[in-house]
């Protein structure tokens, strides 16, 4: 059945609320977790905005005479508080807090470049100008967080205890290899769920390089004298993002697809960043040439989802039948 161009925009907006009620549940629980205070005032001010951008975008939701959906908001919280658990969890919380906050920000980030190309189509300019604005303060985070990588890493290894410095780096190979394994799982659906063939192209060559990176990490790992014998259960272990309730709950795949997969990446440019950091102080210089090719390659996926935002609000508004 067909939709019209209001009813999507309303859906985009009861999106990115239940977006902003996952990043409201994380960043509460976030500065208690952290391992170090600047990290801890980092998430804190994050948290003001979010209070802020969770009001917006409410108010544009009622401006269309339309509420949130307590369903999707729901999901969206246990998501958020299910991931604190995972971190809380992990010898290196701070570390994967930082990763996955990054890779969050850039999910919304994501989320608000589409809502404002709906809202320009459906003619509604004050959406438009609020979903830019929140855009831009979620850039702002990100660009924190990212600046903060070899304070998390600190953190992390006083976490975990400096002492076995080479058996962490292990570690770290080990949940890259865990990441890559659920790159994997998403790019392989990405050809079926693209909606656009220049879409589907993009997932398919990234797959292609993500197989490579899966296996230049196992090389290292082996090399290191590493343990490799439990890496292919492992593929959970990332943890960080559900993206199959994630798919579940948004029929318009191609959209929520490549706002994902650009998270997706992010994630991946963050663990590789903090595993680099960890390479360098092992003065391990052929696990820091490596992570910094892949990241090469993981920067360029990622800018190639961005430049394809236009293409694939296009196709996710086919999807639903909006001319
Ligand atoms: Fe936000
Ligand atoms: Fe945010
Ligand atoms: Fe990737």
């Amino acid at each position: 059945m067909a939709d019209t161009i209001q009813e999507q925009l309303t859906k985009y907006l009861a999106d990115a609320h239940s977006i902003e009620e996952q990043a409201l549940q994380q960043l509460r629980g976030a500065p208690d977790a952290v391992g170090d205070p600047q990290l801890a005032e980092i998430f804190r001010t994050h948290l003001v905005e979010t209070e802020e951008h969770e009001r917006l975008v409410r108010a544009r939701l009622e401006e269309h005479d339309s509420d949130p959906s307590r369903l999707k908001d729901l999901l969206m919280r246990v998501g958020g508080a299910g991931f604190l658990l995972f971190a809380k969890a992990q010898p290196d919380t701070s570390g994967k807090l930082v990763a996955h906050a990054f890779s969050y920000e850039h999910l919304e980030l994501a989320a608000y470049e589409l809502l404002r190309r709906v809202a320009e189509r459906a003619g509604d300019a004050g959406t438009a100008e609020t979903a830019q604005k929140i855009r831009d303060q979620e850039e702002q985070m990100a660009k924190r967080l990212e600046d903060s990588f070899e304070r998390a890493v600190d953190a992390s290894l006083r976490e975990v205890g400096r002492d076995d410095l080479h058996e962490q780096l292990n570690k770290y190979l080990a949940d890259a290899h865990a990441i890559e394994a659920q790159a994997i799982q998403l790019l392989e659906k990405g050809p079926d769920l693209s909606g656009d063939p220049e879409l589907g192209r993009l997932y398919e060559e990234h797959l292609e390089e993500t197989r490579e990176h899966q296996r230049l990490v196992e090389q290292r790992l082996d090399t290191r004298g590493g343990d490799t014998t439990g890496l292919k259960d492992t593929a959970m272990r990332a943890g960080a993002l559900n993206w199959g309730m994630f798919f579940q709950m948004h029929p318009d795949t191609s959209g929520k697809l490549v706002a994902f997969a650009y998270a997706f990446e992010h994630l991946e440019i963050a663990g590789y960043e903090e595993l680099k950091r960890v390479a360098r102080k092992v003065r391990d210089e052929e696990t820091v040439a490596m992570a910094e090719s892949i990241l090469a390659s993981e920067r360029a996926a990622a800018q190639k989802l961005y430049g394809a935002f236009d293409r694939a609000v296009d196709a996710s508004l086919r999807e639903v039948g909006v001319a």
